[in-house]
């Protein structure tokens, strides 16, 4: 293999993120052939290299990836001070697994959690467009004006949205639903996007992820990916 940026061999063998890793090659924690390296940039080749962070050698770790349907109340953060449920103690293994992206905590729906921080870095730039879909129950009506606004894009605080696809799946005086389909993963996206078309969202739940879809997997619960959608989400 050839010789790769320091960083992003520790972010891959699962140390932490790439940015965090650069802190601890800062901070000299990390030593490359028994020799501290605390400069940046840093190369490495994890094949031939012996690479300690605070001493101890790094392992490559086996990826995992899994798609869980995440309850209502459940953060996505892996560190909460509030002592809230997270959504990795929903998926009980021996590494340390993250979510990729997130939902906020009264969101349903499914999230990927993984050790890759490759393929999470991949799956959140804008630049690869991932289309998410969701399903919010709205207060009242939604008029026809409201659903061309919002597929044309909505302005927020960030700039405008881009296009959505949208279905209306129930009309209703009291309550109506709402399919969405987004490229972008700004915090709060649809929330805010339905509030800036006047509607109030009582529910949301993300129902796919690209061609992932929530199907089989009840509230709470999780599956691992397959091996197709696996390779899918890295193409
Ligand atoms: N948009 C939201 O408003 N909330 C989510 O959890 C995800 C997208």
């Amino acid at each position: 293999m050839a010789e790769q940026r320091l960083q992003k061999i520790l972010a891959a063998a699962g140390i932490d993120s790439r940015r965090k890793c650069e802190e601890l090659i800062l901070e000299g924690a990390v030593e490359v052939n028994n020799k501290t390296v605390d400069r940046l940039p840093a190369f490495a080749d994890p094949e031939k290299d012996v690479i300690k962070v605070n001493g101890r050698k790094i392992h490559f770790e086996q990826k995992e990836y899994f798609l869980l349907n995440k309850p209502k109340g459940v953060i996505c953060t892996n560190s909460d001070p509030e002592g809230r449920r997270k959504a990795i103690d929903l998926v009980p293994i021996d590494k340390r697994i993250f979510c990729v992206g997130r939902l906020d905590a009264e969101t349903t729906g499914i999230i990927i959690l993984t050790n890759d921080s490759e393929l999470s870095n991949k799956l959140t730039h804008p630049k690869f467009g991932l289309s998410k879909t969701y399903v919010a129950g709205i207060k009242g009506e939604i008029s026809a004006a409201q659903v061309e606004k919002l597929k044309k894009g909505v302005w927020l605080a960030e700039g405008k949205t881009g296009r959505a696809s949208v279905k209306v799946i129930r009309h209703g005086h009291q309550e109506s639903i709402i399919e969405i389909s987004i490229k972008q993963g700004l915090n709060r996206q649809v929330r805010r996007t339905l509030a800036g078309v006047g509607l109030p969202v009582k529910s949301l739940r993300r129902t796919k992820i690209g061609r992932i879809t929530d199907r089989g997997l009840g509230i709470g619960q999780f599956r691992k990916l397959t091996a197709a959608e696996i390779a899918y989400l890295k193409k």
